[in-house]
C-alpha cells in the first residue's frame, strides 16, 4: 500500500467552516435533524461532494449517500460516514468528524488521483441524535431493516411535527429506498464521548462493539389544584413522584455500577405554573448496560418502582420501552484493518467499547462494520464545550483512510 496522507489543514477547516452552520454563543452547535440548518449543512455537503465529482444520492428517510466509483464497479462500496445532525447544546464534533473526515478522505484520494478497487460511498445518516425524533439511529435503522420507513416517517417532535412532513420540508425525501444499496464494509471515525483514552495518553481507540440501550417514555397523571388551599395529606402531585422515581432512576444504574448508566433527560410538567401543584409529568428514561440481562433486570426494577411509589401517591401513569436497541460486536476482519492502520500511522491504540450509541449499531446488521474513536477533552460530549484537538482529528482520518485501504487491497487480492 503507497502511504498516502490526508491534510490536516484542510479537514480542520472543513469542521470549522461547517461548524458555523448552527454555531452557538458558547462555542457548539445546535442542528437538530429536519430543520433549515439541517438543510443548510445538507447542501454544503452535497455542493462539496458534487464538487469532487461525487455522485450524490438520497434514499426515502433522508440517508445521504456520496460515491466515488472504483475499478471494479460489481464490489459493493466500502462506506465511511457519520451525521451532521447536533443535539440542542452539541459541540463541532459529535458526527461531524465521521462525516467530513470522509470527506476528506475521499478528497485526499481525488487530488492524488488513486483508484480503489471498490467504489466508495460517504454516508451522512439522518436523525442519529434522536433529540428531535425518538428513538435515535432511526434512518440508519430504517437501512439496516429495524424499523419500516412508515415507522420513521410517522415519528413525532414533542411540537407534533412529523419526520416525514419535515423531511419533505427541507427536500431530502428521496427516491431510493432504504437499504437497497449494499456495502462490503462500514468505517465510522467518532470522538469517544467519554475519558479512557484521554486518560490513558491513547490516539485512537479500536471500537469492539456498542453497549444496548433502552429509552422509555413515562407520563404520571395526578390532578392541578390550588397549592395554597389544597392539604398535603389530599395532594396528588405528579411532579413528586416523578422527583421520587428520578431518584430511583439513578439508584438503579448506580446499582449495577460500574458498566451500568440511567439516566432521566427530558421531563415536561404540567402545567408548569408556580402555584398550582403539578396534575401530570412526561419524562424519558435512558438505561445503558454491555449486557442485555442487566438492562432486563434494570428494567424489572424500574417498573416496580413506578408502582412502589406512585400508587401510594395517588398518582396514575403510564409506561412504554419505545426502544430497545441491543449490544452489537463489531466486524473482526475490520477490526483487524483499523488496528494495521493506527500501526501504520505510528498511534497507541486501544480496545474500546462504545458508550455512545451510533448508526453503525444498525449498519452492523447488514455489513461489516466497524468503528475509530478519537479523544475528547475531559471526556466531555453533548456539551458545546466538546474539543477534539487538531491533531487527534488529522489522527482520525489518516487511520480512516489507512484502514479503507486496507480494506480495500484485501478485497482486490
Ligand atoms: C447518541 O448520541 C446517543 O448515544 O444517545
Ligand atoms: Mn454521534
Ligand atoms: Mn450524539
Amino acid at each position: 500500500m503507497q502511504n498516502l496522507q490526508i491534510d490536516a489543514q484542510r479537514l480542520w477547516d472543513t469542521l470549522m467552516q461547517t461548524a458555523r452552520i448552527g454555531a452557538t454563543a458558547k462555542g457548539g452547535i445546535c442542528r437538530l435533524t429536519l430543520t433549515d440548518l439541517d438543510r443548510q449543512v445538507r447542501d454544503w455537503f452535497k455542493a462539496q461532494c458534487q464538487a469532487l465529482g461525487l455522485s450524490v444520492a438520497v434514499d426515502e428517510v433522508g440517508n445521504m449517500f456520496a460515491r466515488r466509483p472504483g475499478k471494479n464497479s460489481a464490489l459493493p462500496a466500502i462506506a465511511m460516514g457519520s451525521h451532521l445532525d447536533t443535539q440542542p447544546t452539541g459541540g463541532k464534533f459529535d458526527g461531524a468528524l465521521g462525516v467530513l473526515a470522509a470527506l476528506e478522505v475521499m478528497r485526499s484520494l481525488h487530488d492524488l488521483g488513486y483508484q480503489t478497487n471498490a467504489p466508495i460511498e460517504i454516508v451522512n445518516w439522518t436523525n442519529e441524535e434522536g433529540a428531535r425524533f425518538a428513538p435515535a439511529m432511526l434512518a440508519s435503522g430504517v437501512f439496516a431493516g429495524v424499523f419500516s420507513a412508515d415507522y420513521a416517517l410517522s415519528r413525532a417532535d414533542r411540537d407534533g411535527r412529523t419526520f416525514g412532513a419535515e423531511l419533505e420540508r427541507i427536500g431530502y425525501r428521496g427516491g431510493e429506498k432504504a437499504g437497497s444499496r449494499k456495502f462490503s464494509a462500514m468505517f465510522e471515525l467518532h470522538i469517544e464521548q467519554g475519558p479512557i483514552l484521554e486518560a490513558e495518553g491513547c490516539m485512537i481507540g479500536v471500537v469492539q462493539g456498542i453497549q444496548g440501550i433502552r429509552w422509555y417514555e413515562v407520563t404520571i397523571t395526578g390532578q392541578d389544584a390550588h397549592t395554597g388551599t389544597t392539604p398535603m395529606a389530599l395532594r396528588k402531585n405528579a411532579l413528586l413522584g416523578a422527583a421520587r422515581v428520578i431518584d430511583r432512576v439513578d439508584a438503579i444504574a448506580c446499582e449495577h455500577s460500574p458498566d451500568a448508566v440511567g439516566t432521566v433527560g427530558l421531563i415536561e410538567n404540567r402545567p408548569n405554573s408556580r402555584n398550582v401543584i403539578p396534575g401530570e409529568v412526561f419524562f424519558t428514561v435512558d438505561f445503558r448496560h454491555p449486557h442485555e440481562q442487566v438492562l432486563d433486570l434494570m428494567e424489572a426494577k424500574l417498573r416496580a418502582a413506578l408502582a412502589g411509589i406512585l400508587q401510594p401517591l395517588n398518582l396514575a401513569y403510564q409506561e412504554a420501552r419505545i426502544w430497545s436497541s441491543p449490544p452489537v460486536q463489531f466486524a473482526p476482519e475490520l477490526i483487524d484493518c483499523v488496528r494495521i492502520a493506527a500501526t501504520k500511522a505510528g498511534f497507541a491504540a486501544r480496545d474500546i467499547i462504545s458508550g455512545a450509541g451510533h448508526d453503525s449499531a444498525y449498519v452492523a446488521r447488514v455489513a461489516p462494520t466497524t468503528m475509530i474513536f478519537v479523544p475528547c477533552r475531559g471526556g466531555i460530549s453533548h456539551n458545546e464545550a466538546e474539543s477534539t484537538s487538531f491533531d487527534e482529528c488529522a489522527a482520525g482520518a489518516q487511520v480512516l483512510l489507512n484502514a479503507v485501504l486496507e480494506f480495500d487491497r484485501r478485497l482486490g487480492s
